[in-house]
């Protein structure tokens, strides 16, 4: 039995639509870089929405792509322009005008902007003064995760390949992987094919391909990986209550690697070749 497949041909994009990924995919960076000055003890994660939000549409003049996203049968649709996913909340925190940070929290800020008609997909953690141990851990840990699965993105390889990296070194730590979400396709649609499945098997699944663009978001939890969705239908926490940690990127495939088409100007990607 073959595991793995062919992508279908829609998911490989055009040197235009790349040109326009980079620039969404710069935009959505250029956030987590500036809210960096905002996060202190004392500010409300609704603040932090309101500074993105200001920047996205009236500087960016780009579109908040989470604002009004994701209405289903018994769920409202997202209210605002970042989640905001603080300690024990894995990921899709609500801002809030009555969440405060306070020293010692660790905070995932995930945003998405569309330009142009195509989206830029990136999150990162930040830690509120001084972490625990485990805090600084855990995001460590969480990074070095989503760098695993960035090593073996190539041209042969599968998306299972991805998973499996991702999987291997988060439990070599004794952390676990979260497996009800994952990264995906991105381009003019959101969250498209494939799913990225943070763990799973080598050589299986969808084979890598120059031209495919996609997130790589594992989220770690501190202990098990079964989480919880609260009565909000969005906020979703690690069952047990402890510390859960997310880093995301969008990704192009190219013929040798990937483009990381998130990248911050501060960070260190020297280990990746396009
Ligand atoms: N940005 C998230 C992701 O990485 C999706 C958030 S959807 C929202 O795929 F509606 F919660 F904002
Ligand atoms: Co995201
Ligand atoms: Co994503």
């Amino acid at each position: 039995m073959n595991s793995t497949y062919q992508a279908p041909r829609r998911l490989i994009k055009t040197a235009d639509e790349i040109e326009k990924m980079r620039v969404a995919g710069r935009l959505a960076a250029e956030i987590l870089d500036l809210i960096k000055a905002h996060i202190k003890a004392g500010v409300s994660t609704l603040e932090l929405d309101q500074i993105c939000y200001n920047h996205i549409v009236n500087v960016q003049q780009a579109i908040p792509a989470c604002l009004g996203y994701g209405a289903a049968p018994g769920r409202p649709a997202f209210q605002h322009s970042i989640c905001t996913s603080v300690n024990h909340v894995v990921c899709h925190g609500i801002p809030s005008e009555s969440k405060l940070l306070k020293n010692g929290d660790i905070l995932n800020i995930d945003v998405t902007v569309i330009k142009d008609g195509y989206h830029g997909d990136t999150n990162m953690m930040y830690i509120v003064g001084e972490g625990s141990v485990l805090a600084n851990r855990i995001c460590k840990v969480a990074q070095e995760a989503m760098y695993r699965g960035m090593e073996v993105v190539k041209p042969g390889n599968t998306i299972g390949d991805i998973g499996h990296a991702i999987q291997k070194y988060v439990e070599s730590e004794r952390f676990s992987v979260v497996r009800e979400y994952c990264g995906h396709g991105i381009g003019t649609v959101f969250h498209d094919d494939p799913q990225v499945l943070h763990y799973g098997q080598p050589k299986t699944g969808m084979v890598l391909e120059e031209g495919m663009t996609f997130t790589i978001e594992p989220m770690v939890n501190a202990g098990v990986w079964q989480t919880r969705l609260l009565g909000d239908k969005w906020t979703v926490v690690t069952k047990d209550h402890k510390l859960s940690a997310q880093y995301e990127h969008t990704i192009l495939v190219t013929a040798n690697g990937l483009e990381v088409l998130t990248a911050r100007p501060e960070e260190d990607l020297s280990r990746f070749t396009a």
